[in-house]
């Protein structure tokens, strides 16, 4: 019989996680462009562009978190395996592939410091500047976590990854539009510096 272990439901809320990840870092590079100049935005239905891309960015953020906290909290549910409390937070020890495990945690601490500095009180307090350098941490913290979902063997039985299995598909999928998109980015950065210099 099909039954589903809290190793799979972890598995689930890391690969749920991933794709909100995703999504939120994609809103948040729209956000941070004229995007409302742009013809494909004044193409968009309106009832779509009557939506507010910040309350998404913020939700879409606050989604991912719950996700990420479930997370490894299945995993220390699920009896088959021998992660303590203290492998969540301190992984070097933790007793299946624990440089994965680590990227997973700072990915986690990462998102943890980008939602905190971008809270009304703690932004109200710092320069814009300072802000904007916490925020962009988030490149390198979508990079952490999709190597480790790429990496981590969600049966923990150290297999090698399977690059055909459709969940570590979705993480491809995920690492390909984040750096298309990252791509993109950096040269619309490029274009309005220019068109400043002139
Ligand atoms: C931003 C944070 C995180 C994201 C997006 C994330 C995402 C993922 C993904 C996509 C998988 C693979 C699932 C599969 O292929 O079926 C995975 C596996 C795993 N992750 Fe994370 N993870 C994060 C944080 C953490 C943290 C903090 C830990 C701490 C222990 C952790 C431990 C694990 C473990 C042990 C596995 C293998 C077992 C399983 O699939 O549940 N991850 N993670």
């Amino acid at each position: 019989m099909f039954t589903i272990t809290f190793l799979d439901l972890s598995a689930g809320m890391g690969l749920c996680a991933t794709g909100l990840l995703t999504l939120n870092i994609l809103i948040g590079m729209v956000l941070s462009t004229a995007y409302k100049r742009s013809v494909y935005w004044k193409k968009l239905p309106p009832k779509l562009r009557e939506i507010s891309m910040d309350d998404l960015h913020n939700w879409t953020a606050y989604l991912a978190l719950f996700f990420v906290c479930l997370h490894p909290l299945f995993l220390l549910l699920d009896s088959g395996n021998q992660f303590s409390f203290r492998d969540i937070f301190w992984p070097l020890q933790a007793p299946k592939q624990p440089n994965m495990v680590l990227l997973g945690t700072l990915s986690f601490y990462a998102l943890l410091i980008v939602i905190i500095s971008s809270q009304k009180i703690i932004k109200q307090n710092i320069s814009f500047r300072f802000w904007k350098n916490i925020h962009l941490i988030s490149y390198g913290t979508a990079l952490l976590f999709l190597i480790h979902g790429l990496q981590m063997d969600p049966e923990l039985k150290d297999r090698p990854t399977d690059y055909l299995d459709a969940e570590k598909f979705f993480s491809e999928a995920c690492i390909l539009i984040v750096l298309i998109a990252s791509f993109i980015r950096y040269r619309y950065h490029l274009q309005s510096q220019n068109k400043n210099r002139k």
